[in-house]
């Protein structure tokens, strides 16, 4: 694991996250500093002392040295980088000149109470901070910003620990709320128990191994329940769109309840329906479990590349 960068903090305004990076893509530790952390670390590095800054969740702490500086955290891991390379860094992202342009978002009917700030280097997406950012410091486990900004696919369950069922049934009424073309719910779910079906599942996603996991769902597309007077290819489209929906909204659900998972698009469609025996067709697969690791979510791009503002 190498140091890899400093960048902004979708969870923690004024804060910022230090990424480490393995050979795999996948293969990435974060640490997230508050601004008081960040604060600290900065007055350090600055001076070119050595010392310490204990982080907030009272177990890990920064020890600062000449020459290498140690990120102590909980259950004995550790993280390293040169002190050199993060001064450098820290320094660096501290120091970001301000080039202030906003852009507005005006979607329809909707009048921006935000100003999201066009800044090249800027020290943090300020639209998904404001979004995110709790107002009083408190936020539960399952609000639901907070389970969009923490959320990370895993590929690693933990597969001595079952999935209690009455988390099973919460992701499968969460398909169930979400909206769907004329109210048609264009889609079904198969539920998948059977181990062996599990196995042979692995095949039909290109050999995707994580597909055993110990929750699996098929989002199927089903147009024939869409009755709406459309030609064929829109009810194809909505289906799809439907059953795409009601998979993101159990992906949603399975992390607020403390689950991981992952996505499964690489599949072959027609090996699966012959699987589990349908003649609807599947749109994507979703396994859930504990993961074996819990992971901070993986960065985006800025919204100020992503969005398009037409005025
Ligand atoms: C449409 C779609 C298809 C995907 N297909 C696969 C897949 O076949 N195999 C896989 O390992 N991950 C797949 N993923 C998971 C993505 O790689 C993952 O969501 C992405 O890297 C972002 O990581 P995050 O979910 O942790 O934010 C897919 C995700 C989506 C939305």
């Amino acid at each position: 694991m190498e140091f890899s960068q400093v960048e902004p903090s979708y969870i923690s305004k004024d804060g910022c996250r230090l990424i480490w990076k393995g050979v795999d893509e996948d293969d990435q530790d974060a640490i997230v500093l508050n601004k008081h952390e960040l604060e600290n670390l900065f007055e350090l590095l600055s001076k070119e002392s050595t010392g310490k800054v204990e982080l907030e969740d009272e177990f890990s702490t920064i020890w600062i040295n000449t020459d290498t500086t140690q990120f102590r955290l909980k259950e004995h891991k550790m993280l390293e980088v040169k002190t050199s390379i993060l001064r450098k860094k820290i320094l660096e992202y501290r120091n970001v000149p301000h080039v202030i342009n906003p852009i507005k978002i005006y979607p329809k009917e909707f009048f921006p109470s935000i100003t999201i700030d066009n800044e090249e280097n800027e020290e943090g997406n300020k639209l998904l901070d404001s979004v995110l950012a709790d107002k009083k410091n408190i936020i539960s486990e399952s609000d639901f910003f907070r389970v969009i900004s923490v959320r990370r696919s895993t590929r690693n369950f933990d597969t001595s620990k079952l999935v209690e069922q009455w988390k099973v049934d919460k992701i499968l009424a969460a398909a169930d709320t979400a909206p769907s073309a004329g109210n048609f719910q264009g889609f079904e779910v198969f539920y998948i128990k059977n181990k062996e079906i599990k196995k042979r599942l692995i095949e039909a996603a290109n050999n995707q191994p994580y597909v055993n996991a110990p929750v699996v769902l098929i989002f199927c597309k089903d147009p024939s329940r869409v009755k709406i007077n459309f030609p064929p290819e829109i009810l194809a489209k909505f289906s799809l769109q439907d059953a795409t929906l009601a998979a993101g909204y159990s992906q949603l659900a399975a992390s607020a309840l403390g689950l991981s998972s992952i996505w499964i698009g690489m599949i072959d469609e027609e090996k699966v329906k012959q699987i589990i025996g349908t003649d609807l067709t599947p749109s994507s697969i979703l396994c859930i479990g504990y993961p074996q690791q819990k992971r901070l979510p993986k960065s985006r791009r800025k919204l100020k590349d992503l969005i398009h503002v037409i005025e």
